[in-house]
């Protein structure tokens, strides 16, 4: 996917040279006061160490498209950028794309991005979240001539209806996704997950065929989800030469041309255990009509943070630096249960996939090239995780070398809100951005 904005933010960015941050709760989104944290430029020209107050991105607007449990603010996005001084018209990657908080904080100023994401779900929300005006004119049609196929039924269900969509050509990649995306929390309604607290509600079973949808109420509710999406997609103006690409890909894999890109702005899954493919199953039930979807499980284990644990990456641990052996060797004498059979496998999988993955990141960074990846602490019971120096760790054999720590406290986790976590495991979580240079 591919789309074209003019590069006029270049004034913006060599402007950025100096920067202050100021945290506030009771911001306003979209006319909904939320808790994010409100970032003011002044006087810092670099990042510096240092702790900033306690509000960063716990809790999302409750009216946004889509409750993301994963993403910083876009604000948060916006000065990171800025603070990196990246070089008018570069490009910025983000290999855990999410729901394209970077993506989109680049549109605002101007960078151009590439986004990437092994699940499917979140790239169709990504491109969503920076499609432009004439890919929702285009999404708007494609409803329109899905709907045509089905003159004469009072009612529908999904199956039939991705069947008629998957007959019309695709033209426009984002335009698709738009359509498709907009169906998520429809979806999501449907199966009634709502009501639910825990995102891992899913159990064996749940499925979207031989839901009974009445045609005009689908139809209606489908286009106005469509509206409300257009209203989250937030990137300002079209700017000539910048380029906004979403893609599905591998962190741990390739990430294109060796020194294609000026920076990288991201964040990992964190270490909560979340299952993101089974906290969305609804979605992917749903786009499973649209268009063919990886096997669920292997989808489930490619993901970094999955806990589904393999053997494989036990024996990968040799290449690890050793302060991260010692950790995971920690972990794996830990008296409590499961201790050696499945955190140590767990926690082992996670930190050889991620240097997997900065290795390939920091191949496409170009020399010279800035980064921030923000990244949250966690505990294994009372063993602490201390991820910022994992990664930092794991990125200064490659080259990419640690400038500095910006730190937040952020009130709410997923363990935190985790009433049988341990006890550790449930206080405030440290969460740090990460300032990275290469070469
Ligand atoms: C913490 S979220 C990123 C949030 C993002 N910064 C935002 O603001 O929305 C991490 C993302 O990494 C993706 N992911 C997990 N494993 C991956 C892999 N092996 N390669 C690429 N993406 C992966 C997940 O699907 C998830 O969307």
């Amino acid at each position: 996917m591919m789309r074209k904005r003019a590069a006029n933010a270049a004034r913006s960015i060599e402007e950025c040279g100096s920067h202050s941050v100021t945290m506030r709760s009771g911001m306003i989104e979209n006319g909904v006061a939320t808790e994010l944290m409100l970032i003011r430029e002044k006087e810092i020209a670099v990042p510096t160490d240092g702790q900033v107050s306690s509000k960063l991105p716990s809790r999302r607007s409750k009216n946004e498209f889509y409750r993301y449990y994963a993403g910083y603010p876009l604000e948060f996005a916006e000065w990171a950028l800025k603070a990196m001084s990246i070089r008018p018209g570069g490009t910025v990657v983000d290999p855990w794309n999410g729901s394209g908080t970077t993506a989109a904080a680049c549109a605002r100023i101007g960078l151009s991005c590439k986004g990437y994401d092994i699940y499917p779900v979140m790239v169709h929300l990504g491109r969503s979240r920076v499609a432009s005006p004439v890919d929702f004119a285009e999404a708007e049609e494609l409803i329109g001539a899905v709907v045509e196929l089905f003159p004469r039924n009072k009612t529908l269900d999904l199956t039939a209806v991705g069947s008629a969509y998957r007959e019309i050509p695709v033209t426009n990649e984002s335009a698709h996704s738009v359509a498709i995306s907009a169906l998520f929390p429809y979806v999501r309604k449907l199966l009634d997950v709502s009501r639910t607290k825990n995102p891992s509600w899913f159990k064996k079973g749940a499925t979207v065929d031989g839901l009974n949808l009445d045609k005009d109420a689908f139809v209606s509710d489908w286009r106005s989800l469509l509206g409300e999406l257009s209203r989250w997609r937030n990137t300002g103006d079209d700017v000539e030469g910048v380029i906004i690409s979403i893609d599905r890909g591998d962190s741990r894999k390739s990430l294109g041309h060796k020194d294609a890109f000026d920076g990288v702005l991201t964040s990992p899954p964190y270490l909560t255990r979340l299952d993101y493919v089974q906290a969305t199953l609804p979605e992917l039930l749903a786009l499973n009509k649209f268009e063919p979807v990886p096997n669920f499980k292997r989808l489930r284990r490619s993901m970094l943070g999955s806990p589904l644990t393999s053997e494989r990456p036990v024996q990968s641990t040799e290449r690890l630096p050793a302060k991260v052996k010692t950790l995971l060797d920690q972990i794996a004498r830990h008296p409590s249960k499961a201790s050696d059979a499945y955190y140590h496998r767990f926690f082992a999988k996670y930190f050889v996939d991620l240097q997997a993955s900065l290795r390939s990141l920091t191949r496409v960074l170009k020399d010279g090239g800035s980064g921030c990846i923000v990244v949250q602490s966690s505990n294994y019971k009372e063993i602490e995780i201390d991820l910022a120096a994992v990664v930092i760790s794991l990125a200064e054999p490659y080259g990419l070398r640690h400038q500095s720590t910006i730190a937040f406290q952020s009130r709410r986790s997923m363990s935190s809100v985790n009433s049988r976590a341990h006890e550790d495991a449930r206080k405030p979580k440290g969460e740090s951005a990460l300032f990275f240079r290469k070469g």
